[in-house]
């Protein structure tokens, strides 16, 4: 099966299915985010509203969070707290209370935790969330009912013991989002996986800048010619699938990396011959390879002109290569793509880009910035 890619440019497919829809949205007739959407801080809080709090966000992986644990962190600008109960069940919560709004667990990262106690007032809440103990409950009005103040909870779902959340009741269900990941890489995670590395890296561009750098298929034979190219192997055998939320580059195996590794036996099919690429809206990667080696590449906004960008590396040990010679792999492209990501933000701050042609390896930059149009828009963010 070949995958179709529906990429077609308006010079040369004027009656083609454009990738972005101008006028339905009454957007500008042209096909990438401007060199502002790059630059102008008036983006970042819009982009929290109309893109982070309206879809799923990755958050990491549900084994950190044993029977008993909270982890409080900030996700798209929230204080939130995921929780996993003493039966094993995971919850999100925002991290403040709903009697004066003060945050709960001041603590960031994970601690072990039987009650959640307010240091404002030390209102009480179990680990459902709900409201289980209040000092001085004689002076509230005789109407107070704790149940009415439990936890503000949001949506919390896992796909291969990953955790996600999304602030937004009418997104769809995470294995509708996922498309088909769940099918390719839902046996890739086995009950050997581990976490093998994990590692931040600032960079100095905007999140979508390098967003739009590990979705684009254009530069990886030239840009990483001696390093991602070696795996990923010749342009010609590239296959895209470009989905609701998601889109894929699959590329076979090369001989070379089948003659280096071995392969995990449950796999089948495509999952066992391929390297699947995977774009996630709005900021996510995940890469997975027949030995089982599944990586997430995590992509937070800091400033308009900075991100934090998280890989995430799992894998049976017994499969994959040591944790050294993958953080090397990794990092090789990783720090190419951080030259020309900042390299390219100097270009959008010049005051002197409009965008150029779209190359059909482009296809999946597109896909996503199509998503991002859709969502400035739908909210009337678009000017
Ligand atoms: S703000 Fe938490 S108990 Fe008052
Ligand atoms: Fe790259």
């Amino acid at each position: 099966m070949v995958f179709s890619l529906p990429l077609r440019s308006p010079e040369t497919d004027p009656q083609g299915a454009s990738p972005v829809p101008p006028a339905a949205h009454g957007l500008p007739e042209r096909f990438l985010l401007t060199a502002e959407h790059y630059t102008n801080p008036q983006w970042i809080p819009i982009e929290q509203q109309t893109i982070f709090r309206r879809t799923w966000l990755y958050v990491s992986d549900g084994d950190r969070l044993l029977p008993g644990m909270v982890w409080a962190r900030t996700v798209a600008g929230a204080p939130l707290l995921i929780v996993r109960d003493n039966d094993g069940e995971l919850r999100a919560f925002y991290n403040l209370c709903p009697h004066r709004a003060a945050i709960l667990s001041p603590q960031a990262g994970i601690h072990p935790c039987q009650k959640l106690v307010c240091p404002y007032h030390a209102w009480v809440y179990d680990l459902a969330g709900d409201l289980v103990g209040v000092p001085a409950r004689d002076k509230f009005p005789s109407s107070f009912q704790k149940e009415e103040f439990a936890l503000r909870s949001l949506r919390l779902e896992t796909w291969s013991g990953f955790v996600f959340v999304c602030f937004d009741d009418t997104a769809p269900p995470l294995a509708e989002f996922l498309g088909s990941i769940p099918k390719y890489l839902g046996q890739h995670r086995t009950a050997a996986t581990q976490p093998l590395a994990a590692k931040q890296y600032i960079v100095a561009c905007n999140w979508k800048n390098y967003h739009d750098n590990t979705l684009c298929d254009y530069h990886v034979a030239i840009a990483h010619r001696t390093t991602l190219n070696q795996v990923q192997g010749p342009i010609r055998h590239y296959q895209h699938q470009l989905e609701a939320f998601v889109n894929l580059l699959y590329t076979p195996t090369t001989a070379d990396w089948q003659a280096e590794n071995p392969i995990l036996p449950a796999l089948q099919g495509r999952s066992r011959e391929g390297f699947f690429t995977y774009g996630i809206y709005p900021n996510l990667h995940l890469l997975g390879l027949p030995n089982g080696l599944l990586a997430w590449l995590h992509i937070e906004p800091l400033t308009v002109e900075s991100c934090q960008v998280s890989l995430d590396l799992y894998g049976d040990p017994e499969f994959c290569p040591p944790t050294e010679t993958l953080l090397a792999e990794f990092e090789a492209f990783m720090q190419e793509d951080m030259v020309l990501t900042e390299s390219v933000q100097q270009g959008y701050a010049s005051g002197a880009y409009t965008p150029g042609p779209v190359n059909g390896l482009e296809a999946r930059i597109i896909h996503q910035q199509q998503l991002i149009w859709d969502a400035l828009a739908t909210a009337g963010a678009v000017v």
